[in-house]
């Protein structure tokens, strides 16, 4: 078993957390993600309402063995933190608030119980997390699928182990077990996975995700905001999301179009237009195949490889 801040303190077995991904992370997938020994987040999108976060919470809940944890995006919650109280009402062991200053929020988390972390990009994200007393940190590589940050997660990763004293995780890129064993060597906590987890039977959303995913090779993403644009999501401009290339971002990424034309040709039914977030880690999903599988594989083998040095 590997060891870490982060087993211990949650008292799993694998220092994994299954990522919050808006939109894909719901009840099965984090549950299932947690019954093979790490914990899944459910993502907490900002049009998800406290009947669904309820609803997903009961299933992860089951299959977890009452472990839960959730991941919001912090900018969204400025307009309206409802979503937070429904997130705090299902008693999480974890929350995540990424993506913006998590000060006005981590009292209320700690005040119910859970732990706060936050994904961060960069030094400065750090510094403000840590004013803001979350429990750990993320470090989100530019490689990550969905929204992250333009620094690669290697160099990010050691820059943030080189300048804080709280426990960091890795996120971005691992998608094995060599990714784990990888981050773990460095002198991080654990890994936050999801790109590998996202052509799992678990997972919500079109089928055509999970398909697209895995006939995607590792050169098939792109770093755009044209896909928040088109869907009027109204995201902080310094976060881009990695989505798989396809029609859409073939025609409108780096044109520079207005929100209304690029809403016009949007098409979220249509595969050749639809967005589908995913990293660069796509090259390394070959099949759809049960997220439990995946994490007890990764332990597995990173298990083996750390061996080789005692
Ligand atoms: C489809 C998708 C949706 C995501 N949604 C969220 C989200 O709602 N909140 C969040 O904090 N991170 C979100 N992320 C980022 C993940 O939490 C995580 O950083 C990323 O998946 C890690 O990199 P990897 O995909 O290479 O494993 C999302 C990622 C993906 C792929």
């Amino acid at each position: 078993m590997l060891e870490t801040w982060l087993t211990r303190t949650l008292g799993i077995t694998v220092p994994l957390l299954g990522a919050p991904m808006g939109g894909r992370a719901g009840g099965r997938l984090a549950g299932e993600v947690t019954r093979a020994g790490g914990l899944g987040l459910i993502g907490a999108a900002r049009y998800n309402t406290p009947q669904w976060l309820a609803a997903e919470s009961a299933v992860a809940r089951e299959l977890g063995g009452g472990l839960l944890g959730f991941g919001l995006m912090t900018w969204s919650l400025a307009a309206d933190d409802s979503l937070l109280d429904a997130v705090l009402a299902e008693r999480p062991r974890v929350v995540s608030l990424s993506f913006g200053d998590p000060a006005p929020y981590v009292p209320r988390v700690h005040a119910a119980g859970a732990l706060a972390i936050s994904q961060i990009n960069t030094i400065e994200d750090l510094r403000i997390v840590e004013a803001a007393g979350v429990d750990a940190v993320v470090a989100q590589g530019h490689e990550a699928g969905g929204h992250t940050g333009r620094i690669g997660t290697l160099p990010l990763l050691q820059e943030v182990l080189e300048s804080t004293s709280l426990p960091v995780l890795a996120a971005g890129g691992i998608a094995s077990g060599r990714g784990l064993a990888a981050v773990l060597a460095a002198g991080a906590e654990g890994a936050l996975v999801g790109t590998a987890l996202l052509a799992s039977p678990e997972t919500v959303g079109p089928e055509y995700a999970r398909d697209r995913l895995v006939a995607a090779s590792s050169t098939d993403t792109v770093y755009t905001d044209v896909f928040d644009r088109a869907r009027h999501q109204p995201w902080p401009a310094r976060w881009g999301g990695r989505a798989l290339t396809n029609d859409y971002t073939a025609e409108w990424h780096g044109r520079g179009a207005d929100e209304e034309t690029l809403a016009a040709a949007y098409d979220g039914n249509d595969p050749r237009l639809g967005v589908v977030y995913a990293g660069e880690a796509a090259g390394l999903v070959r099949e759809q195949r049960p997220a439990g599988e995946i994490v007890r594989d990764i332990a597995t083998r990173a298990e083996e490889l750390l061996r080789r040095f005692g």
